[in-house]
């Protein structure tokens, strides 16, 4: 169950991770930290400047008026799809997917969009299920894009098993397509999550796009500054510039959502 849904961080990671999945579908997608199949869209604070804000304002940009996370919003009004949905509105039966997730709750909503489809939910540590996936795996790893949320990036669930940011790095050296995605709250640890997986997967193709957010939007009791971003491995150019451009879309769609009092007082993209 992701706490967070439908806040600016999410709005951030599902538009890019609709974009690549449309642009370069996978012949697999797997999911470390699934999170939940739907959400309730009820309005608050967060969400508003979240995908709520989104939702009303994204037809202003003609990038964002025909981006893959809208069309799939469109859809379903009422109601927030979780990565694991959006993955398979996008994909659809033309991949398989492996979701996991520890939250019986949320395993049993995956199940529940998953009847007619080859997935795999996987109700146990996402990290060490997903390693394990990986190191028996007899086909090509550029068909499987690997999604890795967690909320604590270095977390060790057990002495023998990697963190998801050295899964992240592991993969992404034996050529997995990896999408992974960080938060912070400091404007030191920007892009963080690039520099540990480069340092760790030295020469491999990494692409970091980070968003700078008034703390606000996303947590009313905080001020100063919130951020988080997404590091893509072994992407194509192709998709490369569309998150870019998407990057940019969001941040002039975001230019009037104003805290003059905060610094920051609005949200900005940057490529790290
Ligand atoms: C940030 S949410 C996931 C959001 C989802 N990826 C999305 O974008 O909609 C994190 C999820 O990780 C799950 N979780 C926490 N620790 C886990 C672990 N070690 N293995 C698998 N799932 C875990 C939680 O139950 C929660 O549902």
């Amino acid at each position: 169950m992701n706490r967070h849904f439908a806040k600016l961080g999410d709005v951030w990671k599902h538009l890019l991770l609709a974009e690549v999945l449309r642009l370069n579908p996978p012949l697999r997608y797997w999911e470390t930290h699934a999170g939940s199949a739907t959400y309730p869209l009820n309005e608050n604070s967060p969400r508003l400047h979240g995908a709520l804000r989104f939702l009303s304002h994204a037809h202003t940009e003609s990038q964002l008026a025909r981006c893959a996370y809208l069309q799939v919003l469109r859809t379903m009004p009422g109601t927030y799809p979780g990565s694991s949905l959006l993955a398979i509105r996008v994909l659809g039966k033309n991949a398989s997917y492996v979701f996991c997730d520890i939250d019986p709750d949320s395993s049993r909503s995956l199940r529940e969009v998953a009847t007619d489809l080859d997935v795999r939910v996987i109700a146990q540590d996402g990290v060490s299920t997903i390693a394990r996936e990986a190191e028996f795996a007899t086909f090509d790893p550029s068909g499987v894009l690997v999604h890795i949320d967690p909320f604590e990036p270095h977390e060790r669930m057990a002495p023998d098993s990697m963190t998801p940011v050295e899964l992240a790095a592991s993969l992404a050296r034996k050529g997995f397509r990896i999408f992974y995605w960080y938060g912070y709250d400091e404007v030191a640890k920007r892009g963080w999550a690039r520099s540990e997986i480069s340092s760790l997967a030295p020469g491999v193709d990494l692409w970091c796009g980070d968003v700078l957010i008034p703390a606000p939007f996303v947590y009313p009791e905080r001020s100063g500054v919130w951020g988080c971003g997404v590091v893509l491995a072994n992407m194509t150019p192709e998709e490369v510039a569309a998150c870019s451009i998407l990057g940019h879309a969001l941040e002039r769609v975001s230019a009037d959502d104003m805290l003059k009092e905060n610094d920051p007082p609005r949200l900005t993209f940057g490529v790290i």
